[in-house]
């Protein structure tokens, strides 16, 4: 079964029935300032810190699910019925009230039809003001005149989300609503003087009433479907002094058939008597907010435009040409700090989740990602490891940053060593390597010099089999091995860390350096032949007591997928080996909804293994079809050449692949959610949860597009490798790289799916696969054919 369908035209999914089984949310804002609002209107908001600057309020694991939000009621003078300009809060039935949603690119409308009234409610985020708009437009469908009323609300967070569901002895006597004249709220709050941003909300319409405290607005024993004030049709016009504020402006008009009207509310960061007032003169023109959504539309067109593909999969070119690259931007925003299932307790950059995110934009926004290099290289330590995340709002140097000893990572600093070479390869800016970075503790280097440190913390971080240490854990934040453990995964890690930053020295020239890491790596191989493989795959670690991780005679989980794909990835044994193992991925833990994490599940506590162990079977860590882990299958695919195992595998956890199955699905059919529940599930088997804020967003932009698609910068070019589904006739990418134009049109007429047979630039042959950066011109057509 399926709620809405996709409109590529307009870049939106739309949603015909808002009875979704979860909140199906978009995000609000390109910069400082971030709004999250579900197909119901609900939702919060927040300014720079999830944590310390939240706007608007939300109540996390509610009943309902979705409260509050930013509401527009509508509501009948004549015969006082109401309804809301998003099926909920006041949820009339469908039989007679009609609502579509249409989630676009950081902008998101609702449609409804009511007792011959439409209205279409829209909220965006203009490109550079800290400010959300609300265009209302309503019309009259029916043949007689109508009295109506509009009603707004929102409810105000006290900045510190901590405080504000906790410390209600202290800040729910805080605030000192005001109102001005010109219809503006002004929510100033003196907690922590000086701190905190002001807020407000101002309507362009006059006002007739208003509300800033929400028991005077809601009523006692009420809620949000059903708000005293809208029942009775006139707000009290409250002044909040201490309490819960929220805002809400009351405008009323008639209309006449067929008369359509348009009103704006403004809320956003500033203080009301000056930015609000400058607001609301400068969009009292529509023609100001018409001007902004332009931009909004223009600043995503032009995020979008620097990768394109035409397929023959539709579903691929959808998530690839807009969903996928727009959650991209998303988790490079917001890292893990906010979503409808991260409520933004845990502020800043996850560490290696940050690295990782870097990979999905950095072709697009390579400036941007600079910047975020250099705050975390700001969060790596003197001797090489990583905090394991970096707040970079409040950061300094100094010895607090120093994590104790259990909580320091066997993969955070790593990370460096993948991220930074992307940058460098998408960019050609080497002199990035010579600037100087402070440590998180003590002391400044340049950032060759932080990548050589990480390599080789981790050099002294190897355990009995030579093999690294898994220390606090590694990827897998609930694989806590601790003691001798082992980490087989952060192994292969290490070892295309290894292999990168050699390939980067002798590119350099630095040969020194490339000999004295080429020796590590030797030395880390020679362990990998010894001690990793398990018969028929690879093992994930070795336990403190010695025993096997995700081996045969292993308890419990026998085999693990991420020591898979990544000895694929890292090239760590000979290709026959390396097929064996996917081909135990394939028969083990491949399924129609994904491909599992590990099997059999944990059931029992394994302490020396950790957390993993404490999830119900098919559930997060323990054998769920964790979408992070996929995309990584469909790269080792990919590099095997095994085109339809590598499109399968993608298709397969692909959101938009599960629109007409988004009854079990459950989560947005636009965009990849952390996990889907595994097989051995009692009931949710194909259940995806968490969505948005995901490591699966990058790294599937790069398996489609470097590896399927296989098109991937290098140092001195462009490289142009695909491995498609072999009954594929081709495909078409547009890409920009380092100020170039490039048109690829790849045909496959032997069927083969691989194997650049010939290339030619610009009508010239090249050859090999890669296209020199030196022979480009300002625009280029690459023709490739396979076979
Ligand atoms: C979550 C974390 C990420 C971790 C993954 C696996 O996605 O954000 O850091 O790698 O879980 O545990």
């Amino acid at each position: 079964m399926r709620y809405g369908y996709f409109d590529n035209e307009k870049r939106e999914y739309i949603i015909l029935n808002p009875v979704t089984p979860m909140s199906w949310v978009n995000y609000l804002g390109t910069a400082d300032y971030c709004g999250i609002i579900s197909n119901n209107a609900a939702g919060y908001a927040f300014y720079k810190s999830a944590k310390t600057g939240r706007l608007l309020r939300f109540r996390f694991n509610s009943i309902p699910m979705d409260r509050p939000g930013r509401y527009v009621y509508l509501r009948d003078n004549t015969d006082g019925d109401y309804w809301s300009a998003s099926w909920q809060p006041v949820g009339k039935p469908l039989s007679v009230y009609k609502n579509i949603c249409r989630h676009g690119l950081g902008y998101t409308v609702f449609e409804s039809e009511y007792k011959g009234i439409k209205s279409e409610f829209r909220v965006f985020v203009p490109v550079d003001r800290p400010i959300e708009l609300w265009e209302v437009e309503v019309t009259n469908t029916g043949s007689e005149e109508r009295d109506l009323s509009l009603f707004t609300y929102a409810e105000w967070c006290f900045w510190h989300m901590d405080q504000d569901l906790t410390n209600f002895q202290y800040i729910l006597y805080t605030c000192r609503m005001g109102y001005l004249e010109e219809g503006i709220i002004d929510y100033s709050i003196r907690l922590w003087p000086n701190q905190r941003p002001q807020g407000f909300m101002a309507s362009v319409l006059p006002v007739v009433s208003f509300d800033t405290d929400r028991e005077a607005f809601i009523g006692l024993y009420r809620h949000e479907g059903n708000p005293e004030a809208v029942e009775r049709g006139v707000c009290a016009n409250s002044l909040a002094q201490g309490g819960n504020p929220c805002a809400a402006l009351q405008n009323r008009f008639t209309l006449k058939p067929g008369e359509t009207k348009y009103a704006l509310f403004i809320l956003g960061i500033g203080d009301a008597a000056t930015y609000g007032v400058e607001c609301r003169r400068r969009y009292a023109r529509r023609e100001q907010v018409a001007a902004e959504f332009q931009k909004l539309q223009d600043y995503w067109a032009e995020r979008l435009a620097h990768f394109t593909c035409a397929t023959p999969s539709a579903e691929l070119d959808t998530m690839v040409n807009i969903w996928n690259q727009y959650q991209c931007h998303t988790t490079f925003n917001w890292s893990r700090s906010a979503s409808f299932n991260e409520a933004g307790g845990r502020d800043g950059l996850g560490y290696r989740d940050t690295n990782q995110d870097t990979l999905g934009v950095v072709h697009a926004i390579p400036d941007l990602v600079r910047d975020k290099l250099v705050d975390l290289l700001k969060g790596q330590l003197s001797f090489g490891a990583a905090m394991h995340s970096v707040q970079p709002l409040t950061w300094t140097q100094g010895a607090h940053n120093v994590p104790e000893e259990s909580r320091i990572f066997s993969d955070d600093h790593l990370w460096l060593l993948i991220s930074v070479p992307a940058y460098l390869k998408e960019t050609g800016d080497f002199d990035f390597l010579n600037l100087m970075v402070p440590y998180a503790d003590e002391g400044t280097a340049s950032v060759y010099d932080h990548l050589k440190q990480a390599l080789e913390f981790s050099w002294s971080k190897r355990g009995p089999h030579g093999l690294l240490l898994g220390l606090a854990a590694d990827w897998n934040d609930c694989l806590n091995l601790k003691g001798k453990g082992e980490s087989i995964w952060s192994t292969f890690l290490y070892c295309l860390a290894l292999d990168e930053f050699i390939t980067l020295a002798s590119y350099l020239g630095q040969e020194a350096d490339a000999a004295h890491f080429r020796q590590y790596r030797q030395a880390i191989q020679e362990s990998i032949d010894r001690y990793a493989w398990d018969g028929k795959w690879f093992l994930r670690g070795y336990l403190d007591s010695g025993k096997k991780l995700g081996g045969q005679e292993s308890e419990q989980t026998k085999i693990f997928l991420n020591s898979q794909t990544w000895a694929v990835i890292a090239r760590v044994a000979a290709e026959d080996r390396l097929k064996q193992a996917m081909d135990s991925v394939q028969e083990l833990l491949a399924t129609e909804h994904g491909i599992i994490k590990n099997y059999p599940a944990y059931r029992e506590h394994i302490l020396e293994v950790g957390a993993v162990t404490d999830f119900p079977p098919g559930l997060k860590e323990n054998a769920a079809i964790f979408c992070h882990t996929n995309t990584w299958a469909v790269i080792a695919e990919a590099l095997l050449g095994r085109g339809d195992r590598a499109f399968a595998y993608y298709r397969s956890f692909l959101p938009a692949a599960k629109n007409d199955r988004a009854d079990v699905y459950t989560m947005e059919p636009y965009v990849y959610a952390q996990f889907i529940t595994g097989k051995e599930h009692p009931q949710y088997f194909g259940r995806a949860r968490n969505s948005w804020l995901t490591g699966t967003a990058a790294w599937s932009f790069v398996a489609v597009s470097q590896y399927i698609l296989g098109i991937r910068p290098a140092y001195d070019g462009l490289v142009i490798d695909p491995v498609i589904p072999q009954d594929w006739p081709g495909f078409e990418v547009t890409r920009r790289f380092r100020g170039k134009k490039l048109t690829i049109k790849v045909r496959n007429p032997h069927r083969t799916g691989r194997g650049v047979a010939e290339m030619k630039l610009n009508g010239k042959i090249i050859p090999g696969k890669v296209i020199p950066l030196a022979q480009m011109q300002n625009e280029n057509l690459v023709e490739v054919v396979l076979g």
